[in-house]
């Protein structure tokens, strides 16, 4: 049976500032979705992570169904009345526009959607970040896919030592959508020199040599949306794993460097990546940057209960060495890599001062 995945994710609104949307707001895009979406959809899943809101759904309408992604909308919208009734924070920011044209892609929420034969077994994992760039899941993509350092499963599984495609958007180009595909392993090297480059280059989505989709991200850019600052990307990603895909666990395993990605404070700084329970709010200088997973096997379109990828004690270590590098990069402060370059500021702040400072600057004679 061919379904389709689609996550669609907005920041509606949260409590004590950017940390995490009330019960009654989530109940409220749950309860939405449940009544209006139940003839569209086979299944369906909310959760929060930090202070965004994130609608997963199965159904048989494709991508970019509008349908599909009136429901999401609709649902954000009756979120955010009550977001504004209960006086919560950011209510309703990341709905950009006032009406609806077909498609949430440009409106200010996170897209992403597969849509694939299902296999027999089919076990996928929902990844949310907060306070981070769509960029930040470029490092663990390429580990989990293309390094046998990180999946072991390169070597021995014939399926995935064939390498796959790595579709990447450069996500700084607004007249459309400007993208490469490069292939593993003979184009590792190159798909390297895009992916450090996080602000950039983004992994759109991976599939097999056999044209399977893999993996999928949102790649939203909010500040090239709106023009200006509306605050972080915050993207989710969908992975399909085993079998001809990466295991569950090497995929998991991506994540445990806990890499420095842009984002936390005012969206504005470098700090690391923290993987956190599912639902979990933000804390420390307002991250630091959180990714959360979610494991699910989908049958028919039916998913089974969700089980949480980052509750395990061995997470906690990754935790804790996550805290210490945020920690040690925080002891830098404002100076040099502590913060982003100007272009990926979430403020206008630094640039004023600078322009402030322009007329006092002299040219002393030689
Ligand atoms: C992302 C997020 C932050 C804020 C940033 C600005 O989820 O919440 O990136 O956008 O901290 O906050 P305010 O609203 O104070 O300008
Ligand atoms: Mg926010
Ligand atoms: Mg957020």
């Amino acid at each position: 049976m061919k379904i389709t995945l689609s996550v669609i994710k907005a920041d509606i609104g949260s409590i004590g500032g950017h940390i995490k949307p009330s019960k009654k707001l989530l109940e409220t895009v749950r309860n939405y979705v449940a009544d209006i979406g139940s003839s569209l959809l086979k299944d369906f899943y909310v959760s929060s992570t930090g202070d965004d809101i994130a609608i997963l759904m199965s159904h048989t309408k494709g991508k970019g169904n509008p349908e599909i992604h009136k429901l999401a909308w609709d649902a954000f919208l009756k979120g955010t009345d009550v977001a504004k009734k209960q006086g919560l924070y950011g209510a309703g920011q990341d709905l950009l526009k006032s009406s609806f044209s077909g498609n949430v892609k440009g409106m200010g929420p996170a897209v992403c959607e597969m849509e694939f034969e299902e296999r027999p077994n089919e076990p996928f994992l929902f990844f949310a970040a907060d306070k981070t760039e769509p960029g930040a899941y470029n490092l663990p993509l390429y580990l989990a896919f293309a390094d046998p350092m990180n999946t072991p499963g390169l070597l021995l599984s014939p399926d995935l030592s064939n390498g796959v495609n790595f579709h990447i958007m450069d996500v700084n180009y607004t007249k459309g959508d400007r993208v490469i595909s490069l292939s593993t392993p003979q184009d590792i090297y190159k798909i390297a020199a895009l992916l450090r480059d996080n602000e950039r280059f983004v992994v759109e989505s991976v599939t097999t040599k056999k044209g399977e989709i893999a993996a999928v991200v949102s790649t939203t850019r909010l500040h090239n949306i709106a023009g200006k600052y509306t605050g972080k990307d915050d993207p989710v990603m969908l992975v399909r794993v085993q079998k001809q895909f990466p295991a569950t666990g090497e995929v998991l395993a991506a994540f445990s460097r806990a890499h420095f990605v842009g984002g936390g404070m005012r969206g504005s700084h470098n700090v690391p990546l923290t993987p956190v329970k599912n639902n979990s709010p933000t804390s420390y200088f307002d991250g630091p940057p959180l990714v959360s997973s979610t494991a699910f096997c989908v049958q028919k379109g039916k998913f089974t209960e969700a089980i949480d990828g980052f509750d395990h004690p061995f997470w906690d270590y990754i935790r804790l060495k996550a805290s210490r590098k945020a920690f040690e990069m925080r002891e830098q402060g404002f100076s040099g890599p502590a913060m982003l370059p100007y272009s990926e500021l979430e403020y206008g702040g630094i640039v004023e001062i600078l322009k402030g400072l322009d007329k006092r600057f002299k040219i002393r004679k030689k």
